[in-house]
């Protein structure tokens, strides 16, 4: 039986290399339609908790994961071997910078090498770890062409850049559009009809450089658009307006603007990193990317600028920030989600801590954070009682599941930097983007 029969009757057997926040979910969409998958992961623990019908990410629902596998069609596995019994892999293994902020692509590198090994006949192969255009074909491709199998004929490469939204409901692998881009036009072709039994729409594009350039455009649009509506609040700050309110009232325009909101900074695996691996590609060939780098320089002050706005909050208060006792509402980095990678929330507690302030956090999502090897536990809930406590709660992420109201009741100082309380006049709260918060406190 043809490989495209196999895809067509969902008897290929899928993998999946890397089982985290873009992985499972997509093990899951191909077992739920069906085909038999396999997830491969380094990781035991991960693989062990799917084996017993044990769910770890948040938009996956509990008893989802446990009946596909329950009916056998999703199990684990960290032997790297199995890869010889597939007929499609999916790589969603990590894309982080390195140490001097250049992408490490390692992880791709590791899992390419560990595919070569057990590459076949009639094996697709499909990328879909964010990462520079070009990896696909320079990197991906000239290692697998050592096998002596021929792209397009005897195996299928393509590049197709996850979209997951991580807390979105609305929007889920099955509604959206699934981008695609193959070394040949054989490998485009196998590739979107892999894609097309669990999405509503693949969009096809003509190289794999072209697919992974609609990734980091995505990505780069969203830190770019964040870096300017923060840079509106620190502007509307200094006119005496209400940010949020002119943000709204733009967003009524029923065409020609999209709604950003501003915040205490990036946070998360895509949009304070991708942008890098781009900068850095377009550096590789002698070109500045200007906008990339002016949006950095915004978001990643954004911490600082929350830390001078409890500075200046608690002043009025009569407060120093060496000294006073604060607590962080929210440590990840978007609301309704668990994840802490590069979240803002971590900074704005350093820069507390390093000004003396004595910080502690309550996330519903989160018990611990780790910063500089040291364990950092949250407050279990939140308390009448221990509210009434901190000189001031800042709040970094607006989980919905949080009660705003008993903190608006019985905390000292609240400095909101997510509009929680929106066209709020309540002298105790000093939201960000907000003119004249701190001088109608002193007024
Ligand atoms: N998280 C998101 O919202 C999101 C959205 C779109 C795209 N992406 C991209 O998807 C990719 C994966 O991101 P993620 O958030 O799922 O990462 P993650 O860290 O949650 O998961 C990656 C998994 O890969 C595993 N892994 C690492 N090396 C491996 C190997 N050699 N063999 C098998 N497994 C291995 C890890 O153990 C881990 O379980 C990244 O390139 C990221 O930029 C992420």
């Amino acid at each position: 039986m043809s490989l495209k029969t196999r895809i067509e009757n969902k008897q290929a057997q899928i993998g999946i290399i890397g089982l985290g926040y873009v992985g499972l979910p997509l093990a899951i969409e191909f077992a739920k339609a069906g085909f038999p998958v396999i997830g491969i992961d380094i990781d035991e623990s991960k693989v062990a908790r799917i084996n017993a019908g044990e769910n770890y990410i948040p938009d996956i629902a509990d008893d989802t994961l446990q009946t596909l596998v329950n009916s056998g069609n999703l199990r684990a596995t960290t032997d790297m071997d199995i890869i010889s019994d597939l007929d499609a892999v999916a790589i969603c293994v990590p894309t982080p910078l390195s140490k001097v902020g250049d992408p490490d692509i390692s992880y791709i590198i590791t899992a390419i090498d560990i595919i070569n090994k057990r590459i076949h006949k009639d094996l697709l192969i499909i990328l879909e770890s964010t990462t520079y255009p070009g990896t696909t074909k320079e990197i991906v491709f000239s290692r697998l062409e050592k096998s002596g199998l021929t792209v397009g004929k005897d195996y299928y490469l393509c590049f197709s850049p996850e979209r997951i939204d991580p807390g979105n409901k609305k929007y889920t692998i099955a509604n959206t559009p699934k981008v695609i881009g193959g070394v040949t036009v054989a490998c485009t072709q196998l590739g979107a009809l892999l894609y097309e039994q669990i999405v509503d729409e693949v969009v096809t594009v003509s190289s794999p450089e072209a697919a992974e350039m609609v990734k980091l455009l995505e990505n780069t649009y969203r830190s770019i658009n964040i870096g300017l509506v923060n840079e509106v609040a620190i502007m509307c700050e200094k006119l005496g307006v209400d940010v949020w309110e002119v943000i709204d009232a733009a967003a009524t325009k029923p065409y020609g603007f999209m709604k950003f909101t501003p915040g205490p900074g990036l946070g998360g695996h895509c949009i304070p990193i991708d942008p890098q691996y781009l900068s850095w590609k377009m550096r590789t060939l002698d070109y500045n990317p200007r906008f990339i780098d002016l949006a950095a320089e915004i978001n990643s002050a954004m911490p600082a600028f929350v830390k001078d706005t409890v500075a200046d909050a608690l002043n009025v208060h009569g407060k120093t920030l060496n000294g006073s006792s604060i607590l962080i509402l929210g440590a990840a980095y978007k609301k309704d989600i668990d994840d802490v990678r590069e979240s803002p929330a971590l900074d704005v507690l350093i820069l507390l801590e390093t000004a003396g302030a004595i910080v502690n956090f309550f996330d519903p999502y989160i018990a611990n954070i780790v910063i500089d090897n040291k364990t950092k536990t949250g407050l279990t809930e939140l308390k009448t009682e221990s509210l009434q406590t901190y000189d001031a709660v800042v709040i970094l992420t607006d989980h919905s599941n949080v009660d705003y109201e008993l903190v608006r009741k019985q905390a000292v100082l609240i400095i909101d930097t997510r509009n929680v309380y929106p066209l709020n006049h309540d002298e105790k709260i000093i939201r960000l983007g907000v003119g004249k918060n701190i001088e109608r406190l002193s007024e």
